[in-house]
This record gives structure tokens, C-alpha cells and sequence, in this order.
């Protein structure tokens, strides 16, 4: 075949394209097991974050363990023994007609527009009991959905801790709620009262010191007041009957749910 025939050009562009579409292929393969544990540790640090329990050095696995996993139906409260948390993926549930359930217009106060039926929970015992309670959240700020694990205490009322993992709000305003030191302000605050009620809210330009529900209320973000209104909405939805107020209600209650 000559140097310069256009079959000879077309044959080396054929296996060329071939050779490369090979490598990435094998590359995908063989990166996925670990793609996908990478974001099993990424997750796992991020509930040891907010649970208090994290230490540098030590392996994520092994701080993992003193934490349970369940799955909640959300509906019910009840935990769903026949799941696997390991294997559940939430996001995608909310996705699948059968395994979610629409929101209607008034209720979608997180605007999410579909909820799944199920939902992670996790948990660190003390003396058997439940310690701490994890719950994952999230709803739209103002561009972006946020994603969340907020700790509650065994009251299911206090807040231990948060943290935000996923979102892309506008650096420096709405991305502020990844600032550690306003999350900071979060621990030791009631997301709800005595009766169940979600009393939780940011408070635009700051709790002020007479502020009656001070216990309740956290500094808003300068600037970025969307933003905050979308994480009070998304706090008040997941603890709500919608999200995690049946289970709340029944871990109150104590028994086998516990
Ligand atoms: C380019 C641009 C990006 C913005 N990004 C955010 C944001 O991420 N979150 C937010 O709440 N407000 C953001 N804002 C501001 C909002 O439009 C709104 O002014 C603000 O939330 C009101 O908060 P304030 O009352 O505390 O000033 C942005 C504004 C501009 C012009």
C-alpha cells in the first residue's frame, strides 16, 4: 500500500481508534471498584466529620465501625430490615417511580420534587442505646441542591453537628456553609421542641441576644440570604412528616425500634 493511499490513512485512523477506545475502556473497567470506594470512604469521613469521631491518621474503615447503618422507611418510621445499606443509593431511588414518591407544590419546601421511600439513617451507640443520629438531608439553595448529614443527640432534638459535602452555591456567599467556623454555631441548638415541632431557623443578620427562640436559631449568611433560607427549608423538610419526624417520633417512643 502506498505512504499516501487514503485506504493506507483510513486503516491507521480505524486501528488507532480502536487502540484508544480499548485503553479507556479497560481503564474504566478497572478504575471502577476502586472509583466506588473512594466514594464509600468519602462518605463514610464525612458522617465520622460530623459525628465528632474523626481522627487524622487513623483508617476511615476502622473509625467506621463503632457506626450503624440502617435504612428508615420514611413513611412508617420503621426501619426496613430486608435493605442493605451498604447497597442502597437514595439518590437514585428518587429518581425510580416505584421507589419514590412525588412532593406536592406546597409540601417541597426543600424543592427536591420527589423523595424516596427510604432513607439511610446512622447511628453510634453508647451502652447499646442510641448516642448519636445522623441523618441525611438536602434541598435547592439558590443554584445548586445542597447536600447534608446532620447529627442529632439521643433526643432526637439537639443538634450535635453538620456538614455540608455536595453543592455549588456562589464561593464566597452561598459556599459559606461549608465555613467550619458557621457550622460551629449549629452544635448545642434545637432543631425542634418538646412536642415534635421543627422550631429550627437561619436568622437573617444574626441572633440577637434577646431573641426569645435564641435556642432554636442560628446566624443567618451575610449576602447569601437564599441561600440560607434553602438550608432552614431543607432542615424544617427532613425533620418534618415528610422526612424524619415519624422515626424521630418513634425512637422517642424507645422499644425494639431503637
Ligand atoms: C453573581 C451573584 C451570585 C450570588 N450568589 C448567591 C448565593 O450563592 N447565595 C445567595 O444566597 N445569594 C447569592 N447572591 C445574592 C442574592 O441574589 C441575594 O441578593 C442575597 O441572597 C440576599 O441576601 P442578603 O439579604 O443577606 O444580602 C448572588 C448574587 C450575585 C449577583
Amino acid at each position: 500500500m502506498r505512504k499516501d493511499s487514503p485506504l493506507r490513512t483510513i486503516t491507521v485512523a480505524l486501528v488507532l481508534s480502536l487502540v484508544c477506545s480499548i485503553a479507556v475502556a479497560t481503564a474504566s473497567v478497572v478504575l471502577k471498584p476502586r472509583q466506588e470506594k473512594n466514594a464509600e470512604l468519602f462518605m463514610q469521613r464525612q458522617i465520622l466529620k460530623v459525628a465528632g469521631l474523626l481522627e487524622e491518621g487513623k483508617p476511615i474503615e476502622e473509625l467506621f465501625q463503632q457506626v450503624e447503618a440502617r435504612i428508615v422507611e420514611l413513611d412508617t418510621g420503621g426501619y426496613a430490615a430486608d435493605m442493605d445499606p451498604a447497597t442502597y443509593d437514595q439518590r437514585a431511588a428518587a429518581k425510580d417511580a416505584v421507589m419514590s414518591q412525588p412532593i406536592s407544590g406546597e409540601e417541597d419546601i426543600a424543592k427536591i420534587k420527589r423523595r424516596a421511600n427510604y432513607a439511610p439513617v446512622y447511628l453510634v451507640r453508647r451502652e447499646g442505646e442510641p448516642n448519636l443520629l445522623i441523618l441525611p438531608m438536602h434541598g435547592y439553595g439558590l443554584w445548586s441542591t445542597m447536600y447534608a448529614f446532620l447529627a442529632l443527640a439521643e433526643d432526637g432534638r439537639t443538634i450535635k453537628g453538620i456538614t455540608f459535602y455536595e453543592q455549588a452555591e456562589t464561593a464566597g456567599l452561598g459556599t459559606e456553609i461549608e465555613n467550619p467556623r458557621w457550622q460551629e454555631q449549629w452544635k448545642g441548638k434545637l432543631a425542634r421542641d418538646k412536642g415534635g415541632q421543627v422550631r429550627f431557623e437561619l436568622i437573617k443578620g444574626g441572633v440577637s441576644a434577646d431573641d426569645p427562640d435564641a435556642q432554636y436559631h442560628v446566624d443567618g449568611l451575610a449576602g447569601a440570604t437564599l441561600t440560607a433560607d434553602g438550608v432552614t427549608n431543607m432542615v424544617r423538610y427532613w425533620l418534618g412528616k415528610q422526612g424524619f419526624g415519624p422515626y424521630l417520633a418513634r425512637l422517642g417512643e424507645g422499644g425494639a425500634q431503637r
